[in-house]
């Protein structure tokens, strides 16, 4: 078996100190997420930001959807990487956690952010019906919404476009027999078709709490 890295949390915090600096005001949202106490588990991991931004630029992406922001890492740390004139929808039901994630997004003057507080599904299907097309889709929501999300937004991405899933891994748990609970078993499903869909190509990355990316073929 070739090489492969045993990632504890020393070397997480090696990669994301030798990778791209994090702004003033994402560094702001991350210790606010963690005066939060156990909601920060919501939050995307900073190496998961990074590398979404790093996939941002060199996909040319300009039009993005996330389902799920909170109180808006992810949602600012893509939007910085966007070119001027890029966009970026973020969908979430809470006002509490979106009027936070606004207030970060106007501290960093990031005018690309707009918000659609209400259920994602209600929002997804208004995009579909006003034939809105996004080039990337980041879904970071309700696990047992995730297949229902994900066949929304194969219609609302052209071909060539990303769906990014996190939370794919589920601490490990999906490859682990043993485990059995409610969520486990729907992010293996989920998993699991993903895998048997031939309508895009996908790559299940280990950082984070794992991300799957798919890319439209047809
Ligand atoms: C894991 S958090 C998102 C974290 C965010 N991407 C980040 O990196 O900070 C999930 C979010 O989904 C929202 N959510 C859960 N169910 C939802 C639903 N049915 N419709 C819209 N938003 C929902 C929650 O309010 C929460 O803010």
């Amino acid at each position: 078996m070739p090489k492969k890295l045993d990632l504890t949390d020393n070397l997480e915090n090696y990669i994301i100190n030798h990778s791209e600096n994090l702004t003033d005001v994402q560094k702001d949202i991350v210790n606010y997420n963690i005066s939060l106490g156990n909601q920060q588990r919501l939050q995307i991991s900073i190496s998961q930001a990074q590398f979404l931004q790093t996939l941002i630029k060199v996909s040319g992406v300009k039009k993005i959807l996330e389902i799920g922001s909170f109180t808006g890492f992810s949602a600012l740390s893509m939007a910085l990487v966007l070119p001027p004139d890029g966009t970026l929808t973020s969908l979430d039901k809470n006002s509490e956690f979106s009027n936070k994630a606004k207030s970060f997004y106007e501290k960093a003057n990031e005018k690309k952010i707009k918000q659609i507080i209400k259920p994602a599904l209600e929002s997804l299907n208004e995009l579909k019906n006003s034939k809105q097309i996004f080039d990337l889709v980041f879904i970071d929501a309700d696990k047992e919404n995730y297949l229902n999300y994900y066949e929304i937004c194969i219609d609302l991405i052209d071909k060539g476009g990303l769906i990014i899933i996190d939370n794919v891994l589920w601490h490990g748990e999906v490859a682990d027999k043993s485990k059995n609970d409610k969520f486990t078993n729907i992010i293996r499903d989920f998993n699991k078709y993903i895998k048997q869909d031939n309508r895009i190509t996908k790559n299940i990355i280990p950082i984070g709490d794992g991300l799957t990316i798919c890319i439209k073929k047809t």
